[in-house]
């Protein structure tokens, strides 16, 4: 038997995904990479401006659908705009918040509800909806966004670790029970990336950066990791690409942490 052509395995040719949180950080870099390896891509977020104008700038090979993740009826209108182009082949769970840390003690229960309806609810509503659809057609990859914190406590970032920790326990259970129809369901939990979501941290209360405090920030993080730098967007897109392609048809169930080595298991 001859190996298959490995650029045809890692490729999206003419496949449809979904991409949610894609206006934005890694879904909007996943939505650029996915296009380039040959997808459709329908993309969803709540900011439908932002969603326009990138959808924009990627033409005729994606679909903008704004999208409230954490409102279920909202994710389902979505499953069925992407399934009238095509059958859903991957859909990638990106769209997700966080808090400014607040130690356990003093979080409000407004911001655990906040957080639990967009991170955890809102990945579920996704994966159920694209689990139902791709179990109807035998095949299909889902690809949910958890984080390193689901398994790193960082203290004040206790509502963001337990949502991404059940992210987790979703994807495996859910993996457990599509598998048997061939339909894949896997985790990337990323490191430290640079994407507006951590821009908290350095952001001032008036907007602007304090730069010494992002290099400091950046500085310390690089040092947690082997590979001794921060990660791009670009770096998390890439895994999520393998896992909706064909070259990870072995693979479900699984959480890949993308980290540049900072967690090691
Ligand atoms: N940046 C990091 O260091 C890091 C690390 C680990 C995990 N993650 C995870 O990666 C994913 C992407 O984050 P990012 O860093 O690209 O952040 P980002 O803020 O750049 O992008 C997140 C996107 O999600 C969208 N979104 C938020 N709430 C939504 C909702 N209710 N419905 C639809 N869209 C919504 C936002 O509008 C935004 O476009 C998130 O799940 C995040 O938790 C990020």
């Amino acid at each position: 038997m001859s190996t298959p052509d490995p650029s045809t395995a890692f490729a999206l040719s003419g496949k449809l995904a979904v991409i949610t949180g894609a206006a934005s950080g890694i879904g909007r870099e996943t939505a650029r990479v996915f296009v380039a390896s040959g997808a459709h891509v329908v993309l969803a977020d709540r900011d439908a401006a932002a969603l326009a104008a990138f959808a924009g700038e990627l033409g005729a090979s994606a679909t903008a659908v704004p999208t409230d993740v954490s409102v279920r009826a909202q994710v389902e209108a979505l499953a069925d705009a992407a399934s009238a182009i095509a059958p859903i082949d991957a859909w990638v769970n990106a769209a997700g918040v966080v808090a400014p840390p607040t130690m356990v003690v003093d979080v409000d229960e407004a911001t655990i509800d906040r957080l639990i309806a967009i991170n955890l609810k809102g990945v579920y509503f996704g994966s159920a909806a694209a689990a139902r659809r791709m179990v109807a057609h035998g095949r299909g990859s889902i690809i949910n966004i958890s984080s390193q914190g689901a398994e790193i406590p960082a203290p004040g970032l206790s509502v963001y670790s337990i949502t991404k920790a059940g992210v987790n326990a979703l994807t495996r259970t859910l993996a457990a029970e599509v598998g048997p129809v061939g339909v894949r369901v896997n985790a990337v939990a990323p490191g430290f990336i640079d994407t507006p979501m951590i821009s908290y941290r350095f952001v001032r209360e008036d907007g602007t950066a304090d730069q010494a405090a992002k290099e400091a920030l950046f500085a310390a993080r690089a040092a947690n990791a082997p590979l001794g730098r921060v990660g791009e967007p670009l770096d998390i897109a890439r895994v999520i690409l393998f896992l909706a392609s064909d070259a990870a048809s072995f693979v479900t169930g699984e959480t890949l942490r993308a980290n540049g080595g900072a967690d090691m298991r």
